[in-house]
């Protein structure tokens, strides 16, 4: 079974084909005007237009074929040919008792799945996450989990940034703390020692000093850069030292992601292609795909007489003419940025086959993608279609420029997290839910807000745009937030823990008040919103349709009693059905977007 405007939109296509016309004038949604009908086929005006007939009479042949399905109640023509639609109650109380037992809960899933891969987070190994980085972790995680929920077969990589000036950076400045370990013995080639030699405080502490000093210091940069190429060479203590960062870099990542509940398959980094670089330049200069260039070898991907358009490191864009090419190896011998992502793209096509990759990375890297997509495309290791670039604007703070903290400096994850979970822990108490909590569950169910807030506030917006941070109104139980919605799951849970204990069960669904249809009606949009959310890759469908039920339950509970005395025992156990199935779809959304409600709040 699939959501009713489907339905409806088949039995309307199956009308106009009928009368000589193309099917696809019988799209249905949801309509505009719902004091006038559930649904509404606006497709009578083009059908009339394009095979010279009166709109009007179009829509009086068309209407009584559609009013003979099952589902249909009713079908008025409106205005110039519209056709308003009206479902009868038991389709209705059908169509939400299949979602409730439905274990989609009335999602759907794709037609033709197909095997992805996301590469999204990426932070970089030892700096400091940017909120560049925790959008792309949130976005990213969540277009998996819709990916996957759909039925396509999924795979995440973090791609963390473990290959560049950072790594020589660390080297040197652990090399200046501790100068006799064993790493810096160039004689030695291992084994090296288990333990690594620093921890994630060290890390922390020592990047930024040198990454400050570097600048300052021109022999110091120099030293830098020669560790940095050294390890890249091969160096056996260097390449032991950037094993000991990563991993201990990614335990703290996978505990500040976790708060999130933000979660990769895989954990590979520019790194791990390496192996894979001297190979595919050998064969992309054979192939004569790359062409010497002023001592660099790069591949040319210009279009004659076209204008490209590249975000610059400010937010603003610049026309580019011809687009820059793609740099294979720099003119000093070395490779980059690009040769990782394509050596990426090959290692992907070689051991995952993807149908598609898709990278939810920062806006302000389209040029960098546009370039690497159509490298992959000369080569032949994937089609430019096969590779999309993601992109998602910037968080801003109060005063309209990119978000810094109060200190001018860039937002550390851990550091959101927890003024997420300060702000959230003083709030709880304010919905009148929470009883008497204890302190270790008044714990988890602050994560459980802060988390909510903080996905919730990103994901709510559409994924381009710019939105101003405001953990004030994100953790707010009030308006279109995350702890709102939880807010109506713990309300939902409530009702039906209260009845359970009064002895009342969920029976059969009938469908009576207007509140009640309204409600079904926004159960049944589930499907659609997820698809154009798949369709689009743009998560805020699936918030805009959790907001929408969450408010039509609470209209809905507003004007049904469930548990009032006077209540006849069959509207109840109706009410009650309803009331499970609504918990099922909140809880089905919410978990696409990584939100899990409490027990009690
Ligand atoms: N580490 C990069 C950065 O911080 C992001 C990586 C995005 N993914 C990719 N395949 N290039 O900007």
């Amino acid at each position: 079974m699939t959501d009713l405007a489907t339905q409806l939109a088949g039995a309307c296509s199956a009308a106009f084909e009928a009368e000589g016309l193309e099917a696809r004038w019988g799209a249905v949604k949801q309509s505009d005007r719902p004091e006038l009908a559930d649904f509404q086929c606006n497709g009578c005006m083009g059908a009339a237009k394009q095979a010279g007939m009166n709109p009007r009479d179009l829509a009086a042949k068309i209407a009584p074929r559609v009013a003979e399905h099952a589902l249909v109640d009713r079908v008025d023509v409106a205005g110039p040919g519209f056709l308003n639609i009206t479902v009868s109650a038991s389709a209705l109380a059908d169509q939400a008792a299949f979602i409730g037992r439905d274990e989609k809960a009335g999602g759907g899933a794709v037609e033709q799945p197909e095997k992805v891969v996301f590469d999204f987070g990426g932070p970089n190994v030892a700096k400091p996450m940017h909120v560049g980085h925790i959008r792309s972790a949130v976005i990213g995680d969540t277009l998996v989990r819709l990916f996957r929920f759909l039925g396509d077969d999924v795979t995440g990589d973090v791609h963390l940034g473990d290959w560049g000036l950072q790594m020589g950076l660390l080297i040197i400045a652990v090399m200046d703390e501790q100068p006799d370990l064993i790493y810096f013995d160039e004689s030695q080639t291992g084994p090296f020692p288990d333990m690594p030699p620093v921890t994630m405080d060290d890390l922390s502490r020592l990047y930024p000093m040198a990454s400050g000093r570097s600048k300052e210091d021109e022999a110091y940069a120099k030293r830098a850069q020669d560790a940095v190429a050294e390890m890249q060479a091969g160096r056996a203590g260097y390449r032991a030292m950037l094993k000991h960062f990563i991993d201990v870099s990614v335990a703290a990542l996978k505990v500040d992601y976790g708060f999130l509940d933000v979660s990769f398959d895989l954990w590979k980094g520019e790194s791990d292609v390496d192996p894979l670089i001297d190979p595919m330049v050998a064969d992309l200069k054979e192939r004569e795909l790359a062409t010497e260039d002023d001592g660099a070898w790069i591949i040319e991907i210009a279009r004659p007489d076209e204008n490209v358009e590249a975000v610059g490191k400010d937010g603003k864009p610049r026309l580019k003419n011809p687009m820059p090419p793609f740099m294979l190896v720099n003119s000093r011998g070395a490779t980059g940025y690009h040769a990782t992502d394509l050596a990426t793209i090959k290692d992907r096509v070689d051991s995952i086959e993807p149908d598609r990759i898709l990278y939810v990375v920062d806006q302000r890297q389209a040029l960098h993608f546009e370039q690497v997509y159509r490298a992959a495309d000369k080569v032949g290791y994937m089609g430019r279609d096969q590779l999309e670039h993601l992109g998602f604007g910037t968080v801003n703070g109060k005063d309209g420029k990119p978000f810094k903290t109060r200190e001018g400096g860039t937002l550390r994850l851990a550091d959101l997290n927890g003024m997420a979970l300060e702000e959230a822990t003083k709030r709880i108490g304010e919905t009148g839910l929470s009883g008497d909590i204890g302190p270790e569950e008044k714990a988890e169910i602050g994560t459980l807000v802060a988390r909510a807030a903080l996905r919730f506030a990103d994901l709510q917006n559409q994924r381009t745009t710019n939105y101003v941070f405001d953990l004030e109104r994100f953790t707010s139980f009030e308006g279109k937030t995350g702890p709102y919605l939880l807010y109506a799951a713990v309300r939902l849970k409530a009702i039906l823990r209260r009845a359970a204990e009064q002895g009342f069960q969920a029976g059969d669904i009938q469908i009576d008040a207007p509140e009640e249809r309204k409600l079904v009606l926004a159960l049944d949009g589930f499907a659609l919103a997820l698809r154009l959310a798949r369709e689009k890759r743009m998560p805020h469908y699936i918030c805009e349709h959790v907001y929408q039920l969450a408010q039509s339950f609470s209209a809905f509970y507003a004007a049904c009693p469930i548990l009032k005395d006077d209540v006849p025992a069959d509207v109840r156990s109706s009410r009650l059905a309803l009331c499970e199935v609504v918990l099922h779809q909140l809880e089905a959304g919410l978990g696409i977007l990584g939100i899990t409600a409490p027990e009690r709040m």
